[in-house]
């Protein structure tokens, strides 16, 4: 949905004049794409890709925030061109993987997007922020799902201005929308004793209350314009080093994650309901629990020996106390299936964003992200 187009670039008619200046001109404008991140590969399937989400995608909205939910320090980043940006990985994420499939540039944080980049799609995505408001209030400063909804109205403004309603209309109808929700409304909400939910509901009732919720919040986001949407499961959480430092036996906590079990069967339902009520509405659902099982059962094929600890992290399984600014991380990181406390090494979100990208049906169903992005559209 955006291209530079040549000739309005105000040096043009000045370096027009020999051919010697064209080259100069074209190695110039080639240098300020490269520099601005606006290259992509040239291929890309979508207009845009938009993402809602927590740390597991965030890449530095909460930089600037009054939060401790931030990763923009050494060793974070430390195998990312580039250094630490606050992505809460030694390098890519999930959607930095995917977004690069799509042929579309890495996605801008909603923080520091500024001008056309935000017509390949912006990054809302919060540290400790979750489907419910409330999530993640021992961070401080964290933006939860319903004001990422928000701030993707801000930049659906600005491609209005930029496009005209009509084209900017048909364009986001194209889009994809990666949403990841809900890991933060279970580990700093429902699990954290200093929060009333566990004396409120129980699993089953959490999960249909946090349902709902989402059902409200994606609706939001269809009447926006949006039709196209990957919804990420949750992940496998008794087994990530933070709580198996708290297991006694050292192995993956069943209760947390027969916990989450209902949140994800309830995502399933909630597909079939949305599309059912939603006309033109595409969903497709990654299952990221499945993924990390299939991960850990083929562990040595993948590559990994450290399945159960943090690459960085202090404590029992590197687990206790999370990544801390300057601390030295192991150095076979493509080794570890987890980079910290919570959450996994690039090597694994690698692995996931290409089973979500062009996998199977056990993995990403009804249809993978390529196939997705291929549909075409109706507009209604
Ligand atoms: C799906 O729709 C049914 C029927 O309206 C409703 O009872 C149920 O709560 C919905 N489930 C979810 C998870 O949205």
């Amino acid at each position: 949905m955006h291209r530079h187009t040549v000739h309005k670039h105000p040096f043009m008619a000045k370096y027009l004049r020999s051919s010697t200046s064209l080259l100069v001109f074209l190695i110039m404008v080639f240098m300020i794409n490269s520099a601005s991140g606006q290259g992509g590969s040239g291929r890309e399937m979508v207009p845009a890709m938009f993402i809602f989400g927590d740390s597991l995608i965030d890449n530095g909205n909460n930089n600037n925030l009054p939060s401790f939910a931030k990763a923009n320090y050494f060793p974070y980043g430390i195998d990312f061109n580039g250094g630490p940006t606050g992505r809460f990985s030694n390098g890519y994420t999930m959607v930095d993987e995917i977004a690069e499939l799509l042929g579309l540039p890495l996605i801008p944080a909603y923080s520091q997007a500024s001008g056309e980049q935000v017509l390949h799609g912006v990054n809302y995505a919060s540290a400790a922020a979750g489907i419910l408001d409330i999530t993640g209030r021992n961070f401080v400063g964290r933006i939860p799902f319903d004001e990422q909804i928000g701030n993707f109205q801000s930049t659906l403004d600005q491609i209005t201005d930029s496009l005209g309603a009509d084209d900017a209309a048909r364009a986001i109808g194209r889009c994809i929308f990666f949403v990841g929700m809900g890991s933060n409304d279970y580990l700093n909400n429902y699990l954290m004793p200093n929060f009333p939910t566990r004396n409120q509901y129980n699993a089953q009732q959490y999960a249909d209350f946090l349902a709902a919720q989402y059902t409200q919040q994606l609706t939001k986001l269809y009447n926006l314009g949006a039709r196209k949407f990957v919804l990420a499961g949750l992940g496998l959480m008794g087994c990530i080093p933070s709580i198996l430092a708290q297991s006694p036996s050292g192995t993956c906590s069943e209760e947390v994650n027969l916990l989450v079990q209902p949140f994800n069967a309830n995502v399933k339902t909630m597909i079939n309901n949305l599309s059912a009520n939603l006309p033109g509405v595409r969903f497709t659902y990654m299952d990221v629990a499945h993924m990390f099982e299939d991960i850990v059962a083929n562990a040595r094929t993948y590559g990994f020996s450290v399945v159960n600890r943090g690459c960085c992290g202090i404590g029992r399984n590197r687990g206790q106390i999370t990544c801390l600014p300057f601390q030295t991380p192991c150095s076979d990181r493509d080794q570890y299936v987890f980079w910290d406390a919570f959450h996994p090494t690039e090597k694994v979100n690698i692995i996931m964003a290409r089973k979500g990208f062009n996998g199977d049906q056990t993995f990403i169903y009804p249809m993978n992200i390529e196939q997705l992005a291929n549909l075409d559209n109706e507009i209604n």
